[in-house]
């Protein structure tokens, strides 16, 4: 199936495995990169060794292994990487990881926490042509924050990825996120691009499509469900409607401060780190 005629919007895997990316490509006929993170990782190392435990080196080189096998199956495609890191990471050992994990696979982007560190390594990473996706997005503040801190980086090298599903799951409407998001992008021609994340129905797929994201990226099962709906593509105005869930008003702040000043503290940020980090340090005996 070639890609539909009417979708602009990029298509990702979220996944860390290569099975996964061969089954996707074969769904769907195409892919147009993929993203991994640590939890990821873990699910796709104990799904071949529920026992594992590995040192760190070996963790590091087994996550190589995945990213390099993925890489060569989507190689004009991107693929995120994630740097370690919880609470306590400096700016200086994200910035260590993310050169030496670039140098792992041609097409990389180096996925950082939206953290005052990870702003800073974007900064610097960014500055050296390092690709980046900035994860654990939960508000305008912290996009205007990605936006200013990567400001002169081109478009294509840095992406912003909100998580929707996490905040439908606590009663705000994440779709809301991303058109406001996209709004305010819009307004002064961002660089950055909106990556979803957190994608948990079709619902979510079609309407972040409609609110404007540049990707999107979803579970090998939500993929599925589009290809048996016949790559069904929404119409503009197609909206995400749950009375359940509370709408995020509008929070735009000016593009134009200096990355320092946004006030990016969010709860769930610092939730998903302390996930991301106790995932991965499960691996290490
Ligand atoms: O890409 C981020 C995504 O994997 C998080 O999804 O379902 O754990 O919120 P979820």
């Amino acid at each position: 199936m070639p890609r539909p005629t009417t979708l602009t919007t990029r298509i990702f895997l979220d996944s860390g495995s290569p099975d996964d990316t061969r089954s996707t490509l074969d769904l769907l006929g195409f892919l147009d990169g993929q993203t991994t993170n640590p939890s990821l990782v873990a699910k796709a190392l104990r799904a071949d060794n529920p026992d594992i435990a590995l040192k760190q080196q070996e963790l590091m080189d087994a996550y190589k292994g995945i990213v390099q096998n993925i890489s060569q199956m989507i190689p004009h495609g991107s693929v995120s990487i994630e740097v370690y890191g919880d609470k306590d990471t400096v700016a200086e050992t994200m910035i260590t990881q993310g050169r030496e994990m670039n140098t792992w696979i041609p097409n990389a982007h180096i996925k950082l926490p939206t953290t005052k560190a990870g702003l800073e390594a974007a900064n610097v990473l960014t500055g050296e042509g390092v690709r980046v996706n900035m994860t654990l997005i939960f508000s305008q503040a912290q996009a205007a924050a990605v936006h200013a801190a990567t400001f002169g980086a081109k478009k294509g090298d840095v992406f912003l990825s909100p998580f929707v599903g996490r905040l439908d799951d606590r009663g705000e409407n994440g779709i809301d996120l991303i058109s406001r998001i996209s709004d305010m992008y819009k307004k002064e021609e961002s660089h950055v691009e909106i990556l979803t994340a957190s994608v948990r129905n079709i619902d979510h797929f079609l309407a972040s499509i409609a609110a404007g994201t540049d990707i999107i990226t979803c579970p090998k099962k939500i993929l599925d469900e589009w290809a048996a709906s016949n790559f069904i593509t929404p119409e503009a105005t197609y909206s995400y409607t749950r009375d359940d869930l509370s709408s995020i008003p509008d929070a735009s702040v000016s593009l134009t401060q200096s990355w320092q000043e946004y006030n990016i503290q969010h709860d769930l940020t610092d939730a998903g780190l302390q996930k991301f980090a106790d995932d991965w340090n499960a691996l290490i005996a």
